[in-house]
Parts: C-alpha cells; sequence; structure tokens
C-alpha cells in the first residue's frame, strides 16, 4: 500500500517524492519497476530526510504498533520544528493522540491519517482520514487533496479533528467495513443454502443488486469473488477457501471503544465475532458430530409458554459455554491456572447468576476438562438439541412479531455457526485478499495463497499479509 501511495504522489503535477524502507532492496524493486515515477530513493533515514524540502513531509506506512514507534523515533531525530510526519497506517487512535503530544512537545506536527482504498485504492486515489493540528493541515491538505479519490468534483479528504480524530474515523469505518462484509457474506449463505443457486448465479444477482440502493464496492468485488474459479481444481473459489477469517485488529477496537461510549453496535460486534467463531474450527468440528440434522419444525402441538421456556434454556446455555469460553481464554492469555469445575461450583450459591444447572457446568468439566465448548459435553448438547425447534420457532415469532430479541437471535446464530459445515467466512477472506492482499488459506491443502486479482487472477503462494 506504502508503495502505491508513493506511486500515486509522484504522478500528480510533476512532484518528486522521496522514498525510503527499512530494506534498500525494496525501495530498489519499486524504483527499478517503475522508472516512469520521479523518486528519489535514499538507503539511510539521514539520506531521505536531507533529499526533502522544507516544511518536510514524511508519510509512514509501516506495521502499527512499535514498528511505527520505531519510524517516528528515527524520522525526528533528523526533523526540524515545523516539519509534518504523517502516519498512514491502521493506527489505534489513542496511540496517535500520545505520538501527537510528543511531537508537538518537541515543535514537529504529527498527523495520523487513515487511509482507506486497499492497495488499488492508494494507487488510483483513496479516501483519507487525517487528524492533527489545523496548521499541519495548512500543508498537508493539498498535497492529500492531489492523490486522493474524487467525486463529483470533490476530493474524499477532510481535516477530521485534532490529535487522534482521524485515526479513530477509520476505525469506525473498519467496523462499519466489517459488518457491510458479514451482511453480505450472510446474503450469498442465504441465497446459496436456502435459495440453492451456484456461486456464479449469486454473483449475477450481486450484480443485478450493484446497480439499485445496493451500489457498492463491496458488493461489486463480491460478484467477482464469486465468479472466480479456482484453477487447480475447476470448483468455484470460493469454495476451496478455508472458512476461518482472519482480522487485523480494527474491528475488535471499533467494539471495545463503542462499550466504553456506551454506543450500541451490535452488528459491528456480530461482525467481529462470527470471524472468532470461524476461527475455532476445534469447537466447530467437535459440536458437528455432536448435533444432528437440523429437526422438522413443527407448527402444531406445542405450546407458546413452554417454546418460550426452551428456547431461555437454550439461549442461557449458549450464554454460560460463551462465559467459560472467555475464562479459558482470559487464563491462556494470562497465565492463571483456572479451575473450570472449581469456579461453577462457587457460583452455584451467593451470587446473582447462581442457579441450578452449575451442577451440570460441574459435571461437565469433571467428565472432561479439556472440552473445546460446554456445548458439546452430552448433557448440554442434548439440552439445545431437544430445545431447538421451539428456539427456532420463537426467534421466527418475535422477528414476525417485532419483537427484538438480540439475545435469542444472536444466541441461536452462534448455535448455527457451529453447526454449519461451511460458514461465508470464506468469502469474507475472499472479500480481504481482493481488496487488501490480507491472503487466505485453502481448504485442501496447506501454506498461505493469494490471487492477483487487479492482474491475470492466477493464484500465487506467498507469505501470510501483516499490513
Ligand atoms: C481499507 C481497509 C484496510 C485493511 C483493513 C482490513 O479501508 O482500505 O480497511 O485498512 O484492509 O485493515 O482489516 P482486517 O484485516 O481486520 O479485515
Amino acid at each position: 500500500m506504502g508503495s502505491n501511495l508513493a506511486r500515486n504522489l509522484a504522478s500528480r503535477d510533476g512532484n518528486t517524492v522521496a522514498v525510503f524502507n527499512r530494506s534498500p532492496e525494496r525501495t530498489r524493486l519499486l524504483t527499478t519497476e517503475h522508472p516512469e515515477a520521479n523518486f528519489v530513493a535514499s538507503e539511510t533515514i539521514a539520506d531521505f530526510v536531507a533529499s526533502l524540502s522544507k516544511p518536510r513531509t514524511a508519510i509512514i506506512m509501516v506495521q502499527a504498533g512499535a514498528g511505527t514507534d520505531a519510524v517516528i523515533k528515527s524520522l525526528s531525530e533528523h526533523f526540524e520544528p515545523g516539519d509534518i510526519i504523517v502516519d498512514g497506517g491502521n493506527a489505534d487512535f489513542t496511540d496517535t493522540i500520545r505520538r501527537e503530544k510528543e511531537q508537538s512537545a518537541k515543535g514537529l506536527n504529527f498527523v495520523g491519517a487513515g487511509i482507506s482504498g486497499g492497495e488499488e485504492g492508494a494507487l488510483k486515489g483513496p479516501s483519507i482520514m487525517p487528524g492533527g493540528s489545523v496548521e499541519a493541515y495548512k500543508t498537508l491538505g493539498p498535497i492529500l487533496e492531489s492523490i486522493a479519490a474524487v467525486v463529483d468534483g470533490v476530493p474524499c479528504v477532510t481535516h477530521v479533528g485534532t490529535d487522534g480524530a482521524g485515526h479513530f474515523v477509520k476505525m469506525i469505518h473498519n467496523g462499519i467495513e466489517y459488518a457491510d462484509m458479514q451482511l453480505i457474506s450472510e446474503a450469498y449463505d442465504l441465497l446459496r443454502k436456502v435459495g440453492g443457486h451456484s456461486p456464479a448465479a449469486i454473483a449475477d444477482v450481486f450484480t443485478e443488486w450493484n446497480s439499485g440502493d445496493l451500489e457498492s464496492y463491496l458488493i461489486e468485488i463480491t460478484a467477482e469473488v464469486l465468479r472466480q474459479v479456482d484453477t487447480k481444481t475447476g470448483k468455484p473459489f470460493v469454495d476451496i477457501v478455508l472458512d476461518e477469517a482472519g482480522s487485523k485488529g480494527t474491528g475488535v477496537w471499533t467494539v471495545q471503544n463503542a462499550l466504553d461510549l456506551g454506543v450500541p453496535v451490535g452488528g459491528i460486534a456480530e461482525a467481529v465475532f462470527a470471524r472468532a467463531v470461524s476461527s475455532h474450527p476445534e469447537q466447530r468440528v467437535a459440536f458437528r458430530a455432536v448435533v444432528d440434522a437440523r429437526p422438522e419444525i413443527a407448527v402444531v402441538g406445542h405450546t407458546f409458554e413452554d417454546d418460550v421456556r426452551q428456547a431461555l434454556y437454550s439461549s442461557k446455555v449458549v450464554a454460560y459455554a460463551q462465559g467459560f469460553d472467555a475464562i479459558i481464554a482470559g487464563a491462556e492469555k494470562y497465565g492463571w491456572k483456572i479451575d473450570k469445575g472449581a469456579i461453577a461450583t462457587i457460583w452455584r450459591g451467593g451470587c446473582i447468576i447462581r442457579a441450578q444447572f452449575l451442577n451440570r457446568i460441574v459435571d461437565a468439566y469433571a467428565n472432561d476438562p479439556s472440552i473445546p465448548t460446554l456445548l458439546v459435553d452430552p448433557y448440554f448438547a442434548k439440552a439445545v438439541a431437544d430445545g431447538e425447534a421451539a428456539w427456532r420457532r420463537i426467534v421466527s415469532t418475535a422477528a414476525l412479531s417485532g419483537i427484538p430479541v438480540p439475545g435469542f437471535g444472536s444466541a441461536l446464530s452462534y448455535f448455527d455457526s457451529l453447526a454449519s459445515e461451511r460458514l461465508p467466512a470464506a468469502l469474507v477472506q475472499g472479500q480481504r485478499d481482493f481488496f487488501g492482499a490480507h491472503t487466505y488459506k485453502r481448504a485442501d491443502q496447506p501454506g498461505t495463497f493469494h490471487t492477483l486479482w487487479s492482474g491475470d487472477r492466477t493464484e500465487i503462494e506467498t507469505e501470510a499479509s501483516t499490513h
């Protein structure tokens, strides 16, 4: 993305762009592959800084986190008051607030700028969300305006606000991106599994939708991904991609911040969790082994009250299973030896969530402390399976009656996610690879792959993406 942004800058109005990468080999590759661009390549930071006109402006495109801090440090050692450092990566906005404070204390301008559009956008015109000071934007604004996408004559860049505002808004952009991709993937899954359409036929449906209210880049590229055929097997591309969706963190940050701000972003949170569910094959495989084929949903011979009771019980089992998953993950991350059975034991009395069925959790962990999810314990597997038909009737009745049931609904979707042999996470992986070269794994062979979407659409074996 960094090299494409540099090419974009170099292509405007006789610009000359100084480029530097900690690996000189990469810089050489860029300049030799693009002799048309006016690049001045440097092998050291000192030479790079010396080649810039004043006030100096440097745009950093490196991995968020410690890598960004290291580059800021070496640049700031050479920069002078009034110079501008722009971080164009997907930084955590709280890091950007800190960095802005540190650099402004030295008289330097630090601008955290969210840049969206993936590799192609960086080259042809991205949407840019800069923060930082008004003063820095006076110098930076015209440069960013010259490389941004333009719609109706308006460049897709604005001074979002001070210090971390740009990266904050980019984080939310990515949260919405997660929700959008998840919704499109759910639509695909419905058209495939309920509608019985092939990926190629669904591609045509999306292409048609793309000329109406749903017109968008993500719908457009989804159709491209669905139309793609795997050259090795002749199967639809989406069927050979491993259905475990990856993520780089911005969706998680969006949800964490929304929780802090008290803003309900359930759609974004469900999209983040859907990727997380997809990435736990051990739970999915174990659960599929204990749940049978979907039951017939009888519409007579049951009472509404009893259906509600069963939906409540099944959803409650899911909530406890998820809570214990979180305890297991926390224990692993922080190095605690937490005895799950002992926790269930002490929760049986005194506490607010005390309940009869905690004994069942004690038993489940006594039987097998390493079960991948409580839902595969024979008692709980049977409990949710027995309640399944009622659960489905209640969630659909609620939807038809306009009664919000986010708890019942999301618990049932979680159940269905674990029970599905294939998840549309494969399509999310295809979308991520299309716009951001984020790579994917195949379901039929080891390795990490990338399709040359803007080239001849062949597949190459590659390293996992870190950007
Ligand atoms: C963009 C993208 C870009 C990147 C995301 C993908 O706006 O151009 O959002 O920033 O592709 O980081 O995020 P995940 O890897 O978490 O899906």
